[in-house]
């Protein structure tokens, strides 16, 4: 278990933010598959109190995904702050506030990784949130603007001044982008000056680098991202081995389980039509490495329909356990 201010996660794992990605079928499935916390992608500030009807749909979100954390990215305190509070209305259990975003256009708008840089307007920034909102507040960090890390130090210091409850770290600089590889060091040494709950982010693939980052770093919680779109299941490989037990396999039943489930989610929340066109890439996600997966990958490249999708997804995975009774 893990504790983030008054908010129980049920383990040590949590779903990075993903714009475009962690949508409200997709922390479903994943949250199925054993995730302890999601995590909506990134919501404009601006846009929520503006009332931007596809701003306020991404904060959709139904009581089997909870506990769930919304996060927010701007830079204006005021404008943050009343966001904040429409956000806990919506019933959020958690606020997360994006200090690492570095695409250009919200680094010109002086928010993500660009408050980073401005410890005074981030200080004003939190103290203007936590202020307004009950439910516990966290940051998600990166390494700032150059490679020592005195930024992220500086930041995690003023996020545990302002009454922050936990920070996530990403530790790569904000012109990494996703390039290179994250400084897990840093990781350790925010934990060891704070002591909030700090949850470790940056290239996990498999349950053994979790549990490398929590013996290298001594951190409170582990954050996955891109390779929970290949392996859903990686939350309970990580769970099951943190409690010393066998890890459960991604192995065909579950994939496909998953993927169906994911399907038929998705045609629930957003209709069939932009859901089957939508699943023409996604699908593809969960046979990477399986043999036959270009074969899959063009089949389903003008998927239009659920019977469809099923038809497609049911034939490849007869195929795949034909060819294995064979060997
Ligand atoms: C497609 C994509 C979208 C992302 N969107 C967000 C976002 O909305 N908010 C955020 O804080 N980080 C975002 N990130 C960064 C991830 O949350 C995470 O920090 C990063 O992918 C490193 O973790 P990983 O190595 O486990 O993928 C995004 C990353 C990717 C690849």
């Amino acid at each position: 278990m893990m504790k983030i201010g008054s908010v129980t996660i049920p383990n040590k794992t949590v779903m990075a933010p993903m714009a475009g990605i962690t949508n409200l079928p997709f922390r479903l499935m994943v949250k199925e598959a054993g995730c302890g916390l999601v995590c909506s992608e990134m919501i404009s500030a601006n846009g929520l109190i503006y009332e931007s009807k596809k701003t306020i749909q991404l904060m959709d979100s139904v009581p089997s995904e909870k506990p769930l954390s919304v996060q927010l990215f701007g830079s204006v305190p005021e404008i943050m702050a009343r966001a904040a509070e429409i956000i806990e209305n919506s019933g959020a259990d958690i606020l997360d506030i994006n200090f690492g975003c570095s695409v250009r256009k919200i680094v010109k708008s002086g928010s993500g990784v660009a408050l980073m840089r401005t410890p005074e307007t981030a200080e004003a920034v939190l103290t203007a949130v936590r202020k307004t909102i009950r439910i516990p507040l966290t940051i998600k960090i990166r390494t700032g603007w150059d490679s020592t890390g005195d930024q992220a130090l500086e930041i995690s210091r003023i996020a545990e001044n302002c009454g922050v409850d936990a920070i996530s770290v990403h530790p790569r600089t904000a012109s990494q982008g996703f390039k290179g590889y994250s400084d897990w060091n840093l990781i350790g040494k925010i934990k060891n000056r704070l002591s909030i709950p700090v949850i470790g982010n940056g290239d996990i693939t498999c349950a053994d680098d979790a549990v490398r980052m929590f013996e290298t770093t001594g951190c409170d919680g582990i954050m996955i991202g891109r390779v929970a779109i290949q392996n859903p299941l990686i939350f309970s490989q990580v769970a099951a081995r943190l409690k010393g037990e066998p890890e459960p396999a991604y192995d065909i039943p579950n994939r496909f389980r998953i993927m169906k489930r994911y399907l038929d989610d998705s045609i629930a929340y957003i209709g069939e039509t932009h859901a089957c066109r939508i699943m023409r890439s996604r699908l593809c996600w969960f046979v990477k490495g399986l043999p036959d997966a270009a074969k899959f990958r063009e089949s389903v490249k003008r998927l239009s329909s659920r019977q469809e999708a099923i038809g497609l997804i049911e034939r490849y995975q007869e195929n795949f356990e034909e060819r294995l009774l064979l060997k």
